[in-house]
């Protein structure tokens, strides 16, 4: 007999004779000649009520049956009598795979989120992380949906590179280098000694590589890990996390934002018709207000307004922010949200930033002061998506470089892409955790990654 999952048999419309399932005793309860266990076998939220009489030659030992033990079960399923739940699986066989001892750290009572990230290796066991990992999963599987449906292709870009994109933060260093006899020229390290004969560092984003993709196939997309090595410890930032960047040959800032918008409305709809469930888990024990805040990111309209707009209305809002805003300044996540969720209620596209504060790719406005930017800004986390329409022009870009400290000689590939059949082209890069926070209102980015890598977190 195969193994049946506790899903599939939850949704049956009949019943069935023979299944066998296996999974974790969530609770167990003993009546007269009975025992009722609740069993979870991860494959959803709920758990599958497993009905085991005295009849079991090995009742004795499933009288024992602790929070956290392993069964395996044949049985048929059959209409509950009981109420709250519509199925039950009357139990033929119990063998028991392991007993859980008492110390079992994960008994009935909700636990912490900071207890939690102390055993995350346990974590998923329990309803509120096994449901936001589930959903991570479904979620993955929509991305590759959402652009496989429109015809983009899936690139694969290098996690090791010498190239920095951002050129905003700190990068992880990638040496074999023995660090207490490190080759010096010049009291420099003689890089040409490692192991690339270069600089080398994580990728902080696959952008580079993928528009060179997208100016041979097309429409691109990346999905994967990138690193940033940010010493600032907040909600919503992570040393490793997850970006998804789709680059389009032929497309400008105006196209990049409704691809943008169409994407966020696209895996909202496809989580709450998908993962309800487990999207009900938050709506009613993380944020009561989750339905509302995700039924308006599907129905609104995102607002579009220039970075110079945004900045006007944070000056004249009354508010006082802890980081004073003007022209050419950073927004800060403070910011962002006064925008979002008090000013207009809705998903934000801040556009044309001043170009001091944005990377050298970006293309460069007429009035020679803005860069063609986007960020789109959500309720609960303020920047969700960056992006751009890119600078197409060999002459600008070069200069841009330069501006920015870099040395064109060693991007030559880059601006090949400029030489040789140049287009207007544009992308962004959506942070796949700030869409699970989104999702599910987790407010701190460590509970939705499996194991998160924060500064000085590095435990599992
Ligand atoms: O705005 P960012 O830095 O843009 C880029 O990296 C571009 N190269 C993307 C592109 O145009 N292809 O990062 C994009 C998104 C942010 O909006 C944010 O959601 C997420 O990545 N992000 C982070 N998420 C978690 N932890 C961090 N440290 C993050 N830094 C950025
Ligand atoms: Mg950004």
């Amino acid at each position: 007999m195969t193994r049946s999952k506790v899903d599939a048999l939850l949704k049956s419309d009949a019943p069935v004779e023979e299944v066998l399932v296996m999974g974790w005793v969530r609770t167990k309860r003993d009546a007269k000649g009975f025992s009722f266990i609740e069993l979870n076998d991860g494959s959803c939220l709920r758990n599958m009520q497993i009905v085991a009489g005295e009849t079991l030659p090995n009742y004795d030992e499933v009288k024992k049956l602790t929070t956290g033990s392993a069964v395996s079960i044949t049985g048929g399923l059959v209409e509950s009598v009981g109420s709250g739940q519509k199925w039950e699986i009357r139990a033929d066989t119990m063998e028991i795979v392991s007993f859980a001892p008492e110390a079992y750290p994960l008994q009935k009572k909700r636990h912490s989120d900071e207890f939690l990230r102390t055993i995350a290796h346990l974590r998923p066991r329990t309803n509120k992380y096994g449901a936001a990992f589930r959903l991570r999963s479904e979620l993955s599987y929509a991305i590759h949906k959402f652009f496989r449906d429109r015809g983009f292709r899936y690139i694969h870009t290098p996690i090791i590179t010498s190239s920095d994109c951002e050129g905003a933060g700190e990068m992880f260093r990638v040496s074999i280098f023995n660090p207490t006899s490190i080759p010096m020229v010049n009291s420099a390290p003689d890089f040409s000694a490692d192991f690339f004969g270069r600089e080398t560092n994580l990728t902080v984003s696959g952008q580079l590589e993928a528009e060179m993709f997208a100016l041979a196939l097309g429409d691109v997309y990346t999905f994967g890990p990138t690193f940033r090595a940010d010493p600032s410890n907040t909600r919503r930032h992570a040393a490793e996390f997850w970006m998804i960047e789709p680059e389009m040959a032929f497309c400008d800032l105006a196209g990049d934002m409704t691809l943008a918008e169409e994407m966020i409305k696209y895996l909202t709809t496809f989580a709450m018709s998908e993962c309800a469930d487990d999207l009900g888990l938050f709506a009613k024990y993380v944020d009561k207000n989750l339905m509302p805040v995700l039924e308006n990111v599907v129905s609104s309209q995102f607002v579009r307004l220039p970075y110079g707009e945004a900045v006007d209305i944070l000056l004249n809002s009354g508010k006082t922010f802890e980081y004073a805003v003007q022209f050419g300044t950073d927004l800060q996540s403070e910011h962002e949200r006064y925008l979002t969720e008090e000013h207009f209620r809705k998903p934000v596209i801040l556009y044309n930033y001043p170009k001091i504060i944005k990377p050298f790719y970006m293309r460069v406005n007429d009035d020679g002061i803005t860069v063609a930017a986007m960020d789109v800004l959500v309720p609960g986390i303020g920047e969700i998506i960056g992006g751009s329409q890119r600078e197409e022009r060999l002459d600008v870009l070069e200069r841009r470089m330069r501006e920015c400290g870099l040395s064109p000689e060693n991007y030559w590939w880059y601006l090949d892409s400029r030489r040789f059949g140049s287009v207007p082209h544009s992308g962004f890069g959506l942070g796949f955790e700030r869409l699970i926070m989104m999702m599910t209102g987790i407010t701190n980015i460590r509970d939705v990654i499996p194991f998160p890598r924060t500064p000085g977190g590095i435990e599992f």
